[in-house]
């Protein structure tokens, strides 16, 4: 089954065209760097940049694969969590190419998405397996029992980690998107330098919090200015520490209390070396296999749209004329009734 998958939730228009949820012909992304002028994700401004590149990006996407729209079987598009108005747009789009041509289209939660989208990259992933999905807009926690079939054990009440890690880049006097400057400096400073309190709130429960830790980080910035160069880049080891050691501890945390045996890291924190490796070590300790995806896997792109669709679509379904776009995870949950 050839798919092409469409992803806009936030400030990513991407295509990608992938055959059996296991081989990719294709993917595209283009990033809005429009963004970097106001230091963070403008909804408006994405919506209408959305618009500009969504007929290029698929066309790119089509003839990068070397297929035609008519050798397509199927569009997968993002339906949701995500901006509404980008949302709005792939929707959309997909929706019109699905009655132009007459082939079903189906609307894919971005979570399920990150989650699943190793499976071009391993014959491995298979549930049950704890999931976590860290990223600009989403921290969540999952129980994956089967594909479609998942138990949301926690999230952040606050900032979502890329959000946070984001903000204290921008404190940092660092560019948009911050994770991957907040790495690039944090690898010349000093980790265990300053003790930020950890980002969780009660050690039991699965939810997370990084607000707290984003505000030790003004109070101290702020405090401490002017900064030298070593003390920079000693608040953004000891910051990105706190990060990784919240997410790691609710990950172990998680794996143990459902017994878990693997586990997946997704989404596009999950570029962050840091976190890799002590997701590695941590999972490792426990016996658990861990599975994270590629970089260029982690981050929003329309490869992981496509898998999740063709799973979706294998399974029978096909999404309405009339399906909506939702903002919230839980309104998702809420519209698929589960
Ligand atoms: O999944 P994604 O591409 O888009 C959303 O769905 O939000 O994630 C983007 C987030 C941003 O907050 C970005 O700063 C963060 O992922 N990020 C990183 C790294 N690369 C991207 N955070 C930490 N370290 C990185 N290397
Ligand atoms: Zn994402």
């Amino acid at each position: 089954m050839l798919v092409l998958g469409i992803e806009t939730s936030c400030d990513d228009t991407a295509a990608a065209v992938v055959s059996d949820a296991r081989q990719v012909l294709s993917s595209v992304v283009s990033s809005q760097s429009i963004h970097k002028l106001y230091g963070g994700v403008v909804p408006e401004i994405a919506s209408r940049q959305h618009i500009r590149l969504i007929v290029p990006t698929v066309r790119t996407a089509l003839a990068d694969a070397g297929v035609r729209l008519e050798d397509i079987d199927a569009i997968a598009v993002t339906k949701g969590p995500g901006l509404i108005g980008s949302l709005l747009v792939g929707l959309c789009f997909a929706k019109a190419m699905s009655f132009a041509t007459g082939k079903p289209y189906i609307g894919v939660n971005h979570i399920e998405a990150h989650l699943f989208a190793a499976l071009v990259e391993t014959n491995e992933l298979e549930p049950p397996f704890v999931g976590l999905c860290v990223s600009g807009g989403h921290t969540e926690l999952m129980y994956v029992r089967a594909f479609g079939d998942y138990e949301l054990l926690g999230s952040t009440v606050d900032d979502a980690a890329g959000e946070a890690i984001d903000k204290v880049a921008k404190m940092l006097g660092l560019g948009f998107p911050g994770g991957p400057e907040i790495e690039t400096l944090s690898s010349g400073g000093d980790p265990s330098r300053i003790t930020f309190p950890k980002a969780r709130l009660k050690r039991k429960g699965h939810d997370m919090s990084f607000s707290g830790l984003k505000t030790a980080v003004k109070y101290f910035v702020e405090k401490e200015t002017p900064l030298d160069e070593k003390l920079r880049a000693d608040v953004a080891a000891s910051f990105e520490k706190a990060v990784v050691d919240a997410l790691v501890d609710k990950l172990s945390h998680a794996c143990r209390s459902k017994e878990a045996t693997q586990a997946v890291v997704a989404g596009g924190v999950a570029c962050n070396s840091a976190l890799r490796e002590a997701a590695r070590r941590a999972c490792a300790a426990l016996g658990v296999k861990l599975i994270v995806p590629s970089r260029e896997l982690c981050s929003d792109n329309g490869v992981m749209v496509a898998v999740a669709g063709t799973l979706r679509l294998r399974q029978g379904e096909s999404s309405p004329l009339d399906l909506t776009a939702s903002s919230t995870l839980e309104e998702l949950l809420e519209i698929e009734g589960r």
